[in-house]
This record gives C-alpha cells, structure tokens and sequence, in this order.
C-alpha cells in the first residue's frame, strides 16, 4: 500500500497545471427562453452574479423554476496548441444547484440531471461539477465568447455556488472515469471515457482487519467512447480493493477504491433481549407513547410490572399508552416471552418537566428522498422499522423533514399538508398504535429550506395544528427567517433567540410532548442557550453528507468543545446519519463512506450522545446497515441514562481518543485512526494515555467480547469502541 500511495504521490508532482482561462462572472436572469442561449442575444440589462456563491446568497429567490446564466470570456490564442493538440477543449463549470443545460457559443454541449417536464421527471444532481467539452473549432479565439447556461431549481439555494468558470485544456480526469462498486459479491471496475485510450489497469486487494495485501494483478485495457470497459473481480468481506488506470497518451493515471462491508456485531439471540433506553420522560397528563424494544423470535407476549393508574399496555404489541396525571418517578419492569424464554429490564417511566431523556432515536426523510418524500415512502419506512427489527433496538421516531407543505394555506390561515401527504393525522394515528412517533419539519421564517412555506405569523396556529395532527417532534429550521434578521439591526444573541423563544411559547402550551429541534446550523454558539428557549436538541453544524471530509469536520473537528452543553433533556446534534441508501432525493445509492468511516460515525455519535435519527431508506435496508444501527452495546453508549457527552482527550498523529463515563461505573472509550493507512495501536498504551492503567476489563463494543489490552490493528478511518471498567 505504501508503495502505491508513494507512486501516486510522485504523478500528481510531476504534472504541470494545464493551460486554462476563467471567468467569475455572469450575466443572469430568472426566466426561461431558447433565445438566451443564443450568443448574440443582448444580456447587457441583466445583472451581474458572482459564479462562487449560489443565487440565494445574493439576493434572488426562485425555488421550483429556471433561471439562466450568461458566461462571457475571451479565450487567448494562447490556449490554441494545447487544444489542438488533445482536441477539445475543456468546459469545467464546477457543480450547479440542481439540474442544467448548457450551450457554448449557441451549440448545446451537456446536460446534467432532468428538468421537470423531461420523460424522467425532476432530478438535480447539485453536487457533481459539470465537466464539458467543446471542439477547437467552436472557438472564438481572443473574441468573446458565451456559455449560456439554463438552469432548473429544485429549491433554494440554487445555481452556482462554488467557484468560477474554469476553460482550458482538458487533463485525463476530465475525459475518462474509473468507478468501482460491487455487484454478486465481486468487485466491478467500470472505465467510460470520451476518448479513445488505452492503458494500464492495476488492481490490488487488501483485508482491512489484518492489513495485509490479499491480491494484485495489472491488465491492459482500451477504452472506447460510448462502451463501458467493465472489469470484474473476486473480493471478500473486509477486503478494500483499489484500482489504478495509467494512461500511455496522457501519461497520467485516475484510481478509485471500493471496501467490501463487513460485519461486526453478533447475531441477537433468539430469546429475548431488552435494547431500548432505561428512563422515559414525559409530562404529566402527556400521552404516553412508547414501545417495548425487545429483540428475539417472533411472536412475542408482553408484560409490565408497576404500571402507574393511566397507563396500558398492548400485550402483544408491546406499546404502551394513556398518560399519567402525578408527577414521579415510576420503577417498572419490562417483561418479554417467546418460545425460546423471557427477558426482564429495570425501567423507570419519569412523569416530570422533562422530556428526551435520552438522545432521540428514529429516522428522517431528507438525507434519503430530500424533496420528494411522500406519506407512502414514511409508511414504507416505518413498516420496515418494524418488520426489519430497528423498532426493537428503540428506534422510535419517524420525522418527515421538508416538503410536506401545500403552496398556499387555508382560508382560515392553517397549514396544510400537499398532495403527497393525504392524510397526515392517518398516518400519525398509525404510528402510535404502534408505538412509534412522528416529527414534522418547519421554518420560523416565511420559507423553509427547501421553498416551502414557513410558520412566520402563524406560529401558534401551527402548534396547534401539529397538535391536533398528533405530531410529537419539530425540527425548526432557520433558513427564511434570515430575511427578518437581515432587516433588523438587532445582531444581538437576543435576535437568534427570538424566533426559537417564540415558537416554545406555543409548543409548550400543547397537551402532548412535542421534542423540540432547532436547526439553525449552530448560529451565535447555540448550545449556550438552547436549553433556554427548552429545546431537546439543536443543530450544531451545517448539513452533514456521505464524505470522509463531512464526517471528518462536523464529527471530530466541530464537537470537541460542545460536551459540557449536552444532558439528559438537551443535546448537541451534529445532524443525521450517513449509512445506508441515501440520496436527497428520489434516486438513492449506498453511502459513500467506506465500512469503516460508518463504523466511526456511528461510534462517534454514541459517545457523543448525539440524536440518531437514520437517514437511509430502511425498506432497502442491507444486513450491513442493520448490523451498524442495531448494536445493542454500542447504542446503550448513546443512550446511556447519564447523559455525559464525549470529551476528545488525545489528538496525536491522527488519532484521537473520545470517552465518556457511564452509568453503571466504566467508561466508554473510542479510539479512532483518522490517518489513510491502517496502524498498529497498543491498546494498553492508549488507555495509559487517558490515565487507564491496569484495568480490569476491556470490552470491544462492537464485537461484544472481552479482548486483552494489546496491539491490535485499526483500519483507516476506522476505531476501536471499547468499554472499560477501571
Ligand atoms: C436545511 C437543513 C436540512 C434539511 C433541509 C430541508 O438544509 O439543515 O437538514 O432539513 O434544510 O430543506
């Protein structure tokens, strides 16, 4: 490995920057017509928009429509040689939020992702940067020339957003592309290029958990435009197999890698096991809403000793509900039996002012279907919760996140659902039948995120509404109010406050408990004053997605300082989880994080106690996945009745060492490699570290077996989650 990342390293040195020019400026406009894409069409009366921040930021608001950009350059001469030479030239336009067509000097040259009224129906893709090429001879060398570019918006923000325009000649990377992926338990490289070329295919596999190289071989292969070259290859579980293309022509080369999962938790047993959380809160005369998480076979009966007067239980469910009017700490006993035998857990069922005495657990509809989530696709979600077994590891809340709003409210001013939610009360009324809970999302502004309409002027009629509907979580998102905070002078803590302080006001004054979720991306260091306008939890950080380097920053670089502000009641977020089938939107794909980068994510948000709202659709839900979100003593870390969030204790040549204490006297401990390559870590030295010397047990938390305190090997990315009883 270290051989390759070496001769990796050299390549990227040895070859110069290519040719280029840019612009950072374009003319633009809201509207669609052909004529603009026309280069001799007259733009000078339109204005002017910076290319590296989108539409939103500057000042436009146009979800749900098109709008066009204008790019004018001069191309030098300069460039001429190089073009001919590899005959194209380059159009590297960055990514564009969400879909778009482009047209260079008036002949169109690419697409990317699907307008509304196209066959396919909407499709952004915000993310990728728009790569495309022009022959020479469309050029207007040392003359103006136009890419006209349509754009279609799926929700503010939209456009351009991350940098200027960049035109030149075009490197290997821009032309051809190497993935890997994995289909029938083999790994399969695909080469597509838009050129003809041929090269080197270097292949080499690694077993992740011994690091030590398990394969490699080097095939000649050509590429043709417009044809797949598809090679594939044996891997096993736990193996990484990278692949490297180098080029004869370009004398360049373009990699990729895929890790094959593999499992650590063990199977559950068939009897049954108590996973869920140790305490409930709730208010007193609140409706009591919880169910039994036992894993084992199926069917299973229920019982509960000490049930305070007010509450039932559902036997066969396993659901309690009613509520509780005395104030007061109820001890019960959670009773589950199947064939195989019976299971009991000490539980207490608080009846106070607080609520989410542990972090909240459940699912979210953005990072999976984003905009396009439908009441069909959270029943789907939430029949898997339960049919797949998450429900028995205390996954409980089923939160819709953005787009469930109509255009417009009713006559008398209350929000409704649109379309695709045809009844919202149904489909909350189901979820408590069977114990499970269901959140909603909405904006303190006139505009949510993604364009829909917010609470602004109608906050308590909202409440209400959310009341009556039976909503039990609010994720209140930022995003429209900036406009009233850009409006007002006030730049105060106390102008951050207001719009959250508003909205308590009224949730509070609802007869059920409503956890309270304030996203506002960590503005004026919410966590200092998040418990004071009573929410449960609130954003720390922008959106998370499925990449090492989000994971990385908003995980590890953004939480160290937060611990002291987390306890039972209120919780730091740091967003919502990358593992699974994701996609923000109507086409998903697995997460882009390796097995062990989710191994990390998930271990770091049980020490940090963070919300574990899943972000995948749970009705493709892969044994991987499952395996990862239902780990009884990894999640009882985050769950833990103490509530004391992680604090980073070592950072030292790319590890860090996470822990917290827990209830029942041991620590927990993360020990995370963050370098790109795997290490060897002595254990007992790291615990030292941490002044955790002669210890009598270590437990590694994912394989759920008492290890010895000595070198073991930590993959890339990857950590040891340990619980340690002094
Ligand atoms: C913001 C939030 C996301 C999601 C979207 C919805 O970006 O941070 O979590 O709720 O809005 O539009």
């Amino acid at each position: 490995m270290k051989r390759l990342a070496f001769s990796l390293a050299l390549l990227c040195l040895t070859l110069g920057a290519a040719a280029q020019v840019t612009a950072g400026t374009a003319k633009f406009k809201v509207g669609d017509q052909p004529a603009w894409s026309n280069p001799a069409f007259d733009d000078s009366a339109w204005q002017t928009l910076s290319l590296d921040k989108d539409w939103t930021m500057q000042g436009i608001r146009n979800p749900n429509n098109f709008a066009w950009y204008r790019i004018h350059v001069v191309i030098p001469s300069s460039l001429k040689k190089a073009a001919v030479t590899s005959g194209m030239v380059l159009l590297d336009l960055g990514p564009v939020d969400d879909a778009d067509e482009t047209w260079f000097n008036g002949q169109p040259v690419g697409k990317t992702g699907h307008f509304p009224a196209d066959p396919e129906g909407f499709s952004g893709n915000w993310q990728k940067p728009r790569h495309y090429l022009v022959s020479p001879r469309q050029v207007r060398w040392d003359k103006d020339n136009v890419i006209a570019v349509r754009v279609y918006n799926g929700g503010d923000p939209g456009g351009f957003y991350q940098r200027e325009v960049r035109i030149g000649e075009p490197e290997l990377a821009n032309l051809a592309e190497l993935t890997v992926g994995a289909e029938n338990g083999k790994a399969r490289i695909v080469l597509t290029s838009r050129t003809k070329l041929s090269g080197e295919l270097r292949l080499e596999t690694t077993d992740v958990l011994t690091d030590t190289q398990t394969g490699s071989e080097t095939r000649r292969v050509r590429i043709v435009p417009g044809k797949e070259t598809v090679v594939t290859v044996p891997i096993q579980d736990g193996n990484r197999l990278s692949a490297i293309y180098y080029d004869d022509r370009f004398d360049d080369l373009i990699a990729g890698s895929y890790s094959a999962p593999y499992i650590l938790t063990p199977q559950a047993p068939a009897t049954p096991r108590y996973n869920g959380p140790l305490v409930f809160g709730v208010r007193p005369g609140s409706p009591v809403i919880f169910r039994l998480a036992f894993s084992g076979d199926k069917p299973m009966k229920y019982a509960v000793e000490g049930l305070p007067a007010g509450v039932k239980l559902d036997p066969d469910k396993g659901v309690l509900s009613g509520s509780v009017a005395e104030a007061g700490d109820y001890p019960l006993v959670l009773i589950a039996r199947n064939e195989k035998g019976e299971a009991r857990a000490e539980f207490t069922l608080k009846v106070g002012a607080k609520i989410a005495l542990t972090p909240p657990m459940g699912w979210n509809s953005w990072n999976c279907w984003g905009l396009s989530v439908s009441q069909e696709k959270v029943m789907s979600s939430a029949t898997a919760l339960i049919n797949r077994g998450l429900a028995d590891y205390g996954y409980a809340y089923m939160n819709i996140d953005d787009a469930w709003e109509a255009e417009e409210r009713a006559p008398d001013g209350s929000i409704v659902t649109n379309e695709k939610f045809p009844d919202i009360k149904g489909l909350a009324d189901w979820l408590h039948a069977n114990g499970l809970k269901m959140g909603i999302y909405s904006s303190p502004g006139d505009r949510t995120c993604g364009g829909y309409l917010g609470t602004i002027g109608h906050e308590q009629q909202d409440a209400e509404t959310w009341n009556a509907w039976g909503v039990d979580y609010l994720k209140y998102d930022w995003c429209g109010y900036s406009k009233v905070f850009n409006a007002d002078p006030d730049k105060s803590v106390a102008a951050y406050v207001r719009p959250y302080l508003k909205m308590q006001q009224y949730l509070r004054q609802q007869p059920r408990d409503i956890f309270y979720s304030l996203c506002q991306y960590g503005m004026a260091d919410v966590w200092k004053w998040g418990h004071a306008v009573d929410a449960n939890s609130w954003r720390t950080t922008g959106d998370i997605t499925d990449t090492w380097a989000s994971l990385y920053n908003i995980g590890f670089q953004r939480q160290t300082e937060l611990y002291p502000y987390a306890g039972p009641g209120h919780w730091n977020d740091p967003d919502m989880l990358v593992v699974g089938k994701v996609g923000w939107s109507n086409s998903l794909r697995d997460s882009r994080l390796t097995p062990d980068e989710q191994y990390t994510h998930i271990s770091l948000w049980a020490l940090l106690a963070a919300n574990m709202l899943i972000g995948c659709d749970m009705a493709q839900m892969d044994d991987f996945t499952f395996n990862l979100l239902c780990n009884n003593e990894v999640n009882a870390v985050n769950q833990d009745i103490l509530g004391i969030q992680a604090h980073r204790d070592v950072e030292e040549d790319g590890f860090q060492i996470w822990s917290r204490p827990l209830a029942d006297g041991t620590l927990a401990v993360g020990i995370f490699n963050l370098n790109d390559s795997s290490a060897h870590v002595d254990l007992a030295g790291c615990l030292a570290k941490i002044g955790l010397e002669d210890v009598k047990n270590v437990r590694d938390l994912w394989r759920q077996k008492d290890i010895p305190a000595s070198t073991c090997i930590i993959p890339s990315h990857g950590v040891r989650l340990l619980k340690v009883r002094r």
